[in-house]
C-alpha cells in the first residue's frame, strides 16, 4: 500500500486541474450495459474504483477500451454472470449493477457489495423499490440473488434521500413496463448526470434535478456519447487544502455550481473564492491566471472558527467533505462545532488529528467540538477510509514537520492523483 511523506506547514499556490467525478462515472458506467450499444464515456478519472467497474463490465461480456481520458464501453455481447471478488466486495458502487444487471436481463447475482466503512451503510431501501418493482430477492451463502420476469414502473417513496438507491432505481425503471415515479429521489449532482446519460441514450426522465422524477419506462435505449462532469468532491478537497494551508489556488474546470454550500463554509473561514463567469470583470486573481475558468480562492491569514458546520443532503454542506473542513478548523481562531447527518461513523479521523495535536473532543456520536490550536505537528498516522484519509493528508500538509500516511490506497480509490496535484501546488509530499 502506499505511504505518504509530507513536508507540512507550507503554504499552497498555483493551479490544478480538477479530474471528472468518480460517483458520476460509475452509475454512468454501470447504465451502458442497459444499451446494448456502443457508448463513448469521456472525462472517466483514472482510479481504482473505476477500474473495477471496468473489469466487471468486461467479466459481463462487454468490450470495453480506453479511449482518451474516458471509455469506449459496447454492452452488445453482455449476458448475466455470477458477480464476485474484490471488484464487488470491495466497492459499493458495484450495488448500482443491481438496477442495471435487473433492467438488462432480469437476473443478477452478486456478492454484497462493501465500500468504505463510514457506517452501517444497509441496502435495504434499494431492496425494497426494486421490489415493488416486482423484483424478488433472495440469499444464498452471502449472494444476493435477484429475479424478475418483467420488471414493471412504480410509485416509490424514498424514506430517505439515498443516492445509490436513487440510482438503482433509475435504472431498473428505464426499462421496466409502464411508468415509474421516485418521491424523495436525491437531488445530488451525480444523479443528475446519471439521468442526462439515460436521456442522451433515449430515456424519458422528468424532473432532472429534483426530488421528484418521473421516468417513463421501456423506451428503446441506444449508447450515446457522454463527458463526465468534474468532481466537486476533489475540488472542494483541494480548495480546504488551500484554506488549511495558506496562500491562493486556482482550480481549473471546478464545478462551482455543484459547490454554493462549500464555497459558503470556505468563506466563512475567510477565505475569499471567486467563482470564474459569476462575477465577471477583474477577479482577485485574475492577473496572475489570466481569467482561466474554474474556482479561485484565496486563504485567510487562518482559518475563522464556526459556530457550526451541518452535513446535509445536496445542496447541502456534502458528508463527503466533512473531515476536511474539520481537519481545516483544528487550527481555526476559536471554538467550532461540527455535526454530521448522513452516516454515523464519520469521524474516524479524529484520534488521528488528536495525534497531530488537535483538541477535539466527542459531545454526542455526530457531533464533535473543536478548540483551534496555533499549529498542528506532524505524526505517523493511517489512512483507514477514502475521505477520511484524503483529509489526513491535508492535515500533513497544515502540519509543521514531517507526516507520513499509511493505508493511501484508500485514497487512490477517489484521487486520481492526489500526490502530483498538490506537489503542483507547491506542496512537499512524495509516495512511497
Ligand atoms: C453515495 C456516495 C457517497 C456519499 C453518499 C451521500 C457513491 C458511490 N457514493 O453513497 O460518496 O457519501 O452518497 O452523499 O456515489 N441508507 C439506508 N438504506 C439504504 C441506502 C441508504 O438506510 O438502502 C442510508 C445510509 O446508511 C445513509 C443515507 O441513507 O445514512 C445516505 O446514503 P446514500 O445516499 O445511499 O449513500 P450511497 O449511495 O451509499
Amino acid at each position: 500500500m502506499t505511504t505518504f511523506h509530507i513536508h507540512g506547514g507550507i503554504p499552497l499556490q498555483g493551479k490544478v486541474r480538477i479530474q471528472g467525478s468518480k460517483n458520476a462515472a460509475l452509475p454512468i458506467l454501470a447504465a451502458t450495459l442497459l444499451t446494448g450499444d456502443a457508448s463513448d464515456i469521456r472525462n472517466c478519472p483514472q482510479i481504482a474504483d473505476v477500474q473495477h467497474m471496468v473489469s466487471l463490465l468486461q467479466s459481463l461480456g462487454c468490450r470495453v477500451r480506453r479511449s482518451g481520458d474516458g471509455y469506449l464501453v459496447d454492452s452488445a455481447r453482455a449476458g448475466a454472470c455470477n458477480m464476485s471478488g474484490d471488484a464487488i466486495t470491495g466497492m459499493r458502487s458495484s450495488l448500482c449493477l443491481l438496477g442495471a444487471m435487473l433492467g438488462r436481463f432480469g437476473e443478477v447475482t452478486m456478492e454484497h457489495p462493501g465500500g468504505c466503512v463510514i457506517g452501517k451503510r444497509p441496502i435495504d431501501l434499494h431492496l425494497k423499490a426494486l421490489g415493488k418493482m416486482g423484483v424478488s430477492f433472495t440469499e444464498e451463502d452471502g449472494r444476493l440473488i435477484g429475479r424478475v420476469n418483467r420488471l414493471r414502473g412504480a410509485d416509490i417513496r424514498l424514506s430517505i434521500s439515498s443516492v445509490g438507491a436513487t440510482e438503482n432505481i433509475l435504472l431498473a425503471a428505464v426499462q421496466a413496463e409502464g411508468d415509474t415515479t421516485i418521491t424523495g429521489a436525491a437531488r445530488e449532482p451525480e444523479v443528475e448526470a446519471l439521468c442526462r446519460y439515460l436521456t442522451a441514450c433515449g430515456a424519458h426522465i422528468e424532473g432532472i434535478g429534483s426530488s421528484i422524477l418521473g421516468i417513463k419506462g421501456g423506451t428503446p435505449l441506444h449508447g450515446a456519447e457522454f463527458t463526465v462532469p468534474a468532481d466537486r468532491i476533489v475540488a472542494g478537497t483541494y480548495l480546504f487544502a488551500c484554506v488549511g494551508c495558506g496562500g491562493s489556488v486556482l482550480l481549473e474546470n471546478a464545478p462551482c455550481g455543484q459547490l454554493e454550500a462549500v464555497i459558503q463554509t470556505a468563506e466563512r473561514m475567510g477565505a475569499r473564492c471567486q467563482m470564474d463567469g459569476r462575477e465577471g470583470g477583474d477577479g482577485i486573481y485574475g492577473a496572475d491566471y489570466g481569467y482561466e475558468s474554474g474556482l479561485y480562492v484565496q486563504a485567510p491569514e487562518r482559518p475563522h472558527a464556526l459556530a457550526r458546520l451541518r452535513t446535509a443532503v445536496y445542496p447541502g454542506f456534502p458528508t463527503d467533505l466533512q473531515s476536511m473542513a474539520l481537519t481545516v478548523l483544528t487550527r481555526a481562531d476559536g471554538k467550532s462545532c461540527v455535526e454530521e447527518t448522513i452516516f454515523e461513523d464519520r469521524f474516524r479521523v479524529v484520534d488521528s488529528l488528536r495525534s497531530m495535536g488537535a483538541d477535539i473532543e466527542h459531545y454526542t456520536q455526530n457531533i464533535v467540538l473543536v478548540r483551534g490550536v496555533s499549529s498542528l505537528r506532524g505524526a505517523k498516522v493511517e489512512a483507514r477510509e477514502l475521505r477520511g484519509g484524503a483529509a489526513l493528508v491535508l492535515a500533513g500538509l497544515m502540519a509543521e514537520g514531517e507526516s507520513e500516511i499509511t493505508g493511501c490506497a484508500y485514497i487512490e480509490r477517489g484521487y486520481e492523483n492526489i500526490g502530483k496535484d498538490l506537489r503542483d501546488l507547491g506542496a512537499r509530499i512524495v509516495s512511497v
